[in-house]
């Protein structure tokens, strides 16, 4: 089978040796609010704060061919045009490496006789990118040629960029100096904001004029200054604004230059935005040129980034007998989870960064994922997901990074959104021991004055969902639950419409859900154990409520072998034998499993193994079956997927792991190892098939109905990374952190029970090998600051 990379889990890098993958295999780089994108090809782009309104870098989504846009060395080495990334001028190269690394890129490319080494990265602290390009000449010859260096500017909303050219063609303006190139369009306005690419050393010649630098029936493959060697030392008014910056470079043989460049984002105070008219402030442009401007201070930088790994992913590690497991646990699954809760499910390949924000719901399951890494981010996080809310506990489905205000984009009135605040906040306080947390003042809908203490979001938030319920005393769906797509009061026949956003028909709707009702029961009660630890009485209503709701499932969500998934808007079964189709779903099975409903009976047990019988295949656990195979207008977007694809019988990864931790909950170790191995990437054996990186997980791989079952899709941004790090953590290896102390209790064969953790929690560091005998056993270890070694044999 086609390899086109390797793991390197000594250097924690993914380490790609074909360039022409199967599909742009990309990486992240910020840590902060400065954020990029990159592939392995240096395609991407990058933006501050916000994809959608501080985009820098220009980037044409789906475009022919793909990925075209990014930050491309040129080399002229005697009329010969290549690319150390090889794209865009694909020029076959002698030799290709790409390493993608924790918040880094290395891109190396050498051809006849010429290394050029490109690293990219972010450092802490700074809002830029920095690219190290290191030439050597490893031939016997002198070498002369040019580099060039090129980016083209995003007009900085990047949706208005792609559609408004009756203005955007005018708008363009830039500043050069001889070492810098200055993005400044809207700055003369309302913007306070310009970016720039800069050298540490003067260009021997400049484009900022994108027709000028590559002609205007070139593509970027073949930018008509590279192939002369020239440069036309061009100034944009208007059009499209790039910067493309030239050097000319002469190498001894065995002799080495690195070359570095700032790409930067500079704010300037209002008072402070010019320095002459029409002339803009550069000095914190310059400063941050010059904090990265030698070797020494790049790899000061560098060696800061590291560390800052280092010591996240110190935080947990895993010493084991498989591989695949150290390499997912140790580096990959936590590294994702970072980057899922930087972006929520902004910026990708598969997310435009335009059309969606962070995500009420996501951004809370999310917290799930890092709560152990960077505990304070996560605190902010509740908080500001929080003053998003509604005063009757209502959500915006997502709100906005920049602004952290609601807003409309994917609708609202999704039935189970506001549970997801008590699992977030539940999450944090057991990570950290905070329960200060739930003093925070924190406002409805952003509206100053409106305060109440985040305790009392939560207590609205359940209540919300208590209050709406339906005939069967079921959680009433809403606009849908988890799952978007199920659209059982939307009734749309018109193509125009957005299921998400449409008004709904919710008048006499029927329509409950038993996923909500599952993660009602769940969320409940360890709502009610957090009331209990507070001293706070209201525990007792809350733990009542689940109670009542897992006799409401009982008595009206079981259907003999399996969870019903949903009552319709008539309130019709959806998700039974006697329907023709969809006749079980995963997400039910999951929550009602994580919450035991029915466990004393054997609900779970025949629960779970419906799912094996009727919903996992080869690839993992598909989220339905029989597939829907044409549209239904009374179930909405699920039924507009192709079979297989997506909602509709895909295999959804983010609710697999719902299933293994119900699995471990029941005790089945093999069954939760093999659903959890299903979609662990670094297990992937085809990656032709699987298409996108082998080093993440993706939200979506093609169910068995697929015409592919096995391609992945919507790689990076996806509650599957935290999902399936809760699973793996807590519900496999068993490490599950409570509010005085850790619990260990693992549910793994019996042939890798043997494995090491270092576990930080909070003041505390755990040094704990664990030798699983296969009897399912628990034990606890009390928090207490400092060190300890424990030795537990379950
Ligand atoms: C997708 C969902 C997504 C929703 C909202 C749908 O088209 O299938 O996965 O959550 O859009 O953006
Ligand atoms: C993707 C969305 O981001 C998430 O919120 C949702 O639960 C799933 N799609 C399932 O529809």
């Amino acid at each position: 089978m086609k390899e086109y990379g390797h793991f390197d889990d000594a250097a924690r890098e993914y380490v790609i040796t074909d360039p022409a993958t199967p599909w742009p295999w990309i990486n992240y780089m910020g840590t902060e609010d400065f954020f990029s994108l990159i592939s392995n090809t240096a395609g991407g782009y990058c933006f501050c704060k916000d994809a959608k309104f501080r985009r820098i870098l220009r980037y044409r989504y789906n475009g022919v061919p793909m990925d075209a846009g990014g930050r491309y060395y040129y080399i002229n080495d005697g009329g010969s045009v290549w690319n150390p990334g090889w794209k865009p001028s694909k020029a076959q190269l002698d030799r290709y490496e790409c390493r993608h690394g924790m918040g880094y890129t290395r891109i190396t490319g050498e051809k006849d006789g010429l290394r050029a080494e490109v690293l990219c990265f972010v450092p802490i602290g700074s809002r830029c990118e920095v690219h190290r390009v290191r030439l050597s000449n490893i031939g016997a010859a002198p070498k002369r040629f040019k580099l060039y260096a090129f980016v083209e500017w995003c007009l900085w909303n990047a949706s208005t960029d792609m559609e408004n050219f009756q203005r955007n063609l005018s708008t363009g303006e830039v500043e050069v100096e001889p070492d810098a190139i200055y993005h400044k369009t809207e700055y003369r306005e309302r913007r306070n904001h310009y970016a720039f690419y800069g050298a540490n050393r003067p260009f021997d010649g400049f484009d900022t004029d994108r027709e000028t630098f590559i002609g205007m029936y070139n593509g970027f493959e073949a930018p008509q200054q590279v192939l002369s060697g020239t440069s036309g030392d061009s100034v944009a008014h208007g059009w499209s604004p790039v910067a493309a910056e030239r050097f000319d470079v002469t190498l001894a043989p065995g002799a080495s230059e690195d070359i570095i460049f700032v790409l930067g984002y500079v704010e300037n105070p209002q008072d402070a935005k010019f320095i002459a008219p029409g002339v803009i402030n550069k000095a914190p442009a310059r400063a941050m040129m010059e904090s990265f401007a030698t070797p020494e201070q790049v790899d000061a930088a560098f060696k800061r980034l590291r560390c800052f790994w280092d010591d996240l992913l110190g935080r947990f590690t895993l010493s084991s007998d498989v591989p695949e497991l150290d390499r997912t646990v140790n580096i990959w699954n936590q590294y994702q989870c970072m980057i899922t809760f930087f972006m929520s499910r902004s910026a990708s390949y598969f997310e435009s960064g335009i059309g969606r924000g962070m995500g009420f719901r996501d951004s809370n399951q999310d917290l799930a994922g890092i709560v152990h890494l960077i505990p304070e981010r996560a605190r902010q996080r509740i908080l500001d997901i929080a003053a998003t809310q509604f005063p009757d506990g209502g959500c915006y489905h997502q709100y906005q990074p920049l602004t952290k205000r609601g807003n409309n984009d994917i609708g609202g009135g999704f039935g189970d959104d506001p549970l997801w605040l008590i699992f977030g906040t539940v999450t944090y306080i057991k990570e950290t021991g905070d329960f200060g947390i739930l003093d925070e003042p924190v406002p409805f809908d952003n509206a100053p004055g409106s305060e109440v203490s985040l305790l009392e979001h939560l207590k609205i938030s359940f209540n919300h969902v208590l209050d709406l319920r339906g005939p069967h005393g079921l959680p009433l769906i809403g606009r849908a639950d988890w799952n978007d797509c199920l659209n059982l009061n939307c009734f749309s026949l018109d193509p125009d419409e957005s299921f998400q956003t449409t008004e709904n028909k919710t008048d006499g709707s029927k329509a409950e859900s038993l996923m909500i009702a599952g993660l009602f029961v769940a969320e409940g009660r360890d709502f009610a154990e957090l009331l209990r630890r507070i001293g706070d009485g209201y525990a007792e209503t809350v733990a009542k409520a689940a109670d009542d709701m897992e006799a409401a499932v009982k008595a009206h969500g079981w259907d003999g072998e399996w969870f019903l998934r949903a009552y319709d808007f008539y309130g019709g079964k959806i998700g039974s034998d006697e329907c023709a189709e969809g006749k079980v779903f995963i997400e039910s099975q999951g929550w009602c499993t994580m919450a035991r409903i029915g466990a004393d009976e054997g609900l779970c047990d025949k629960a779970l193994d419906s799912v094996v019988k009727h919903l996992e295949c080869e690839y993992g656990i598909v989220l339905n079956a029989p597939a829907y195979s044409s549209y239904l207008m009374e179930y909405g977007e699920i039924s507009s997927y192709p079979e297989g694809y997506k909602e509709n019988a895909g295999i959804f990864c983010h609710n697999n792991p719902w299933v293994i931790i119900g699995e471990a909950m029941a005790g089945r170790a093999d069954d939760a190892w093999r659903h959890y191995c299903k979609i662990t990437p670094a297990f992937t054996k085809d990656q032709q098939l699987r298409k996108v990186e082998p080093y993440v997980f993706c939200q979506m791989v093609a169910g068995r109905d697929a015409a592919r079952p096995g391609e992945g899709k919507n790689s990076w941004l996806t509650g599957t990374a935290a999902w399936t790090w809760k699973a793996v953590s807590e519900a496999i290896l068993g490490i599950k952190p409570q509010y005085d102390g850790l619990l260990i209790e693992p549910c793994i064969p019996e042939r890798y029970g043997n494995y090491r953790i270092h576990r930080r929690f909070r003041d505390a560091e755990y040094d704990i090998s664990i030798h699983y005998t296969g009897k399912r056993g628990k034990f606890f270890v009390p928090y207490k600051p400092g060190k300890q070694t424990l030795e537990v044999e379950i």
